[in-house]
């Protein structure tokens, strides 16, 4: 499935037309990020008993909400970093303006993919509604803006870190799994996976922090040392890595109940939390 996600996004990048910031663009879009949105989302639709390929436009789009969001966190005015997906990050080979014009463009890209699908017209504006909340100004939008204050006003409670996670993270994976409901018409589900999906962002988030202390560059394909050099709060400033270690195999173990709750065990999606529990990248 990943493979034919790759495929899907280079399509639909190479229908615009040839240019500098498409080139951008398709540098980190096409760059071999994990695809964790996507799949978890094509994973879903499985499980409800639907044919994933049914989500396949929805995937590419969430994948490029996730491309622009760390195209721009990478830029040197957020957590200015060097490496990305294995390779030099967009600002570092095309320059500041157009890693910003390719983050922009890959936001408008995947309104147009939605709104260019063929699904009903009610599902298209369900699925508009939901991408612009969870990426939007109450949502992934609000939480990156929360952690650059902690920056220089450092994040009092481990409840609010984990809460500017829900956010920054979260948002962007409750969206793959209430994108799965809307499109087989299991809205009831949408709460239960919206927490879900924040869940899963502080769990996958809390790694992150662990992964920038405890791995190399060559390992994750991103820069490591990052947050200590932007003295960014992270979960390590109210734990040990072993605490740390313990809360993520909690909030993971969580979600399976969760999942057992709308009767998603021994499926796709529990392998792929599964995975996302022992990832080491
Ligand atoms: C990176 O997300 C940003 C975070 C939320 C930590 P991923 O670790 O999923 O990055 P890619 O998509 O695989 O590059
Ligand atoms: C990034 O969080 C979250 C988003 C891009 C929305 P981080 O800044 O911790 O992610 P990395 O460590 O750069 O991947
Ligand atoms: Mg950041
Ligand atoms: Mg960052
Ligand atoms: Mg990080």
């Amino acid at each position: 499935m990943r493979q034919i996600v790759d495929e899907q996004l280079q399509e639909l990048i190479l229908q615009y037309e040839s240019s500098n910031v498409r080139d951008a663009a398709e540098y980190s879009l096409l760059a071999p990020g994990k695809r964790v949105r996507p799949l978890l989302m094509l994973a879903l639709i499985k499980d409800y008993g639907s044919d994933p390929y049914l989500g396949l436009d929805v995937a590419c789009a969430i994948e490029c909400i996730q491309t622009y969001s760390i195209v721009h966190d990478d830029l040197p005015a957020m957590d200015d970093d060097d490496f990305r997906r294995g390779q030099p990050t967009n600002h570092k080979v095309y320059g500041e303006a157009l890693a910003i014009l390719a983050g922009d463009s890959l936001l408008t890209m995947a309104f147009e993919v939605l709104a260019q699908s063929n699904y009903s017209d009610d599902k298209k504006i369900k699925l508009i509604d939901l991408f612009a909340k969870r990426a939007g100004m109450n949502g992934m939008i609000l939480g990156q803006t929360l952690d650059l204050s902690y920056e220089t006003q450092p994040c009092e409670s481990l409840e609010d870190l984990l809460t500017m996670y829900d956010l920054k993270t979260g948002c962007l994976l409750s969206l793959a799994l209430e994108a799965a409901a809307i499109l087989v018409e299991k809205d009831k589900d949408r709460e239960v996976l919206k927490n879900i999906g924040y869940r899963c962002g502080r769990a996958f988030q809390i790694q992150d922090d662990i992964f920038d202390v405890v791995k190399t560059l060559e390992e994750i394909g991103k820069t490591v040392g990052s947050d200590k050099f932007n003295n960014k709060t992270t979960a390590l400033a109210f734990m040990t890595i072993e605490e740390a270690n313990e809360l993520v195999v909690s909030l993971y173990a969580q979600i399976r109940e969760d999942l057992f709750e709308l009767k998603l065990i021994n499926s796709e999606i529990y392998t792929m939390i599964e995975y996302l529990m022992s990832r080491q990248s």
